[in-house]
């Protein structure tokens, strides 16, 4: 079973994501869905609509890109998971953007797993080198080189499964990577068994092209 994981990160407006869903959803996966778990992770406002629109998809799952550190009360503009326990089955963590921009320490990246996982919402925590430290019990584990998220400047497969190796991952660990992954490269980390998966940005974005990379994965 692999992983593919769309990020939206801060892009589409309501009406975008529906086109998107649309033009998605119309797609062939008969082929692909027993092995594939698909997790759409859309900006917050557009959740409800991801999952209204995905329910009857087993294999489509819907994610958070972010939540509070905070439990619920007077921390205005956040999002804590009381409020998105229903709403989503996984949560991103740890992406080196919010690390970078929103300057979230360990400890803050600790604290969000923690929450995530007593409310059952699975973290898929990112790490952009082996130096970063990884919670015990982190299940899904995200592997991204700064330098090759967003440049178009995938990192080759030996040098990630290099990382994995130093990574130290618990034995139930499903590793995945994310870093400029396209339609073009997307077949040699999807067929390598050391990979359980991949995150994906910026082809994410345009529903062609993210099938187009489940597709690679169901042509075998
Ligand atoms: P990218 O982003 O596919 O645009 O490189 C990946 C990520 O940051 O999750």
């Amino acid at each position: 079973m692999k992983y593919i994981i769309g990020n939206w990160k801060a892009n589409k407006n309501f009406k975008q994501a529906s086109s998107w869903l649309d033009l998605f959803l119309k797609k062939d996966f008969s082929r692909s869905k027993k092995n594939i778990k698909i997790i759409i992770c859309p900006p917050h406002p557009l959740l409800p609509l991801v999952q209204q629109k995905t329910a009857k998809y087993q294999f489509i799952k819907v994610g958070a890109q972010d939540i509070s550190f905070f439990a619920q009360g007077a921390y205005t503009g956040e999002v804590n998971v009381e409020t998105l326990s229903n709403l989503v089955d996984y949560v991103i963590i740890g992406h080196s953007e919010r690390r970078y921009y929103f300057e979230e320490t360990d400890r803050i990246l600790f604290q969000k797993f923690n929450r995530a996982k007593r409310e059952n919402i699975e973290p898929i925590f990112c790490v952009r080198d082996e130096e970063d430290l990884l919670p015990a019990k982190a299940v899904l584990v995200a592997y991204e080189p700064v330098e090759a998220i967003g440049t178009g400047s995938n990192q080759p497969l030996d040098q990630v499964l290099k990382t994995r190796q130093f990574l130290n991952l618990a034995k139930n660990s499903k590793f995945i990577y994310g870093g400029s992954v396209d339609e073009k490269n997307a077949a040699a980390y999807i067929k390598n068994d050391k990979i359980d998966g991949l995150l994906i940005g910026t082809v994410s974005l345009d529903a062609d092209r993210f099938y187009k990379i489940i597709k690679v994965f169901s042509d075998g």
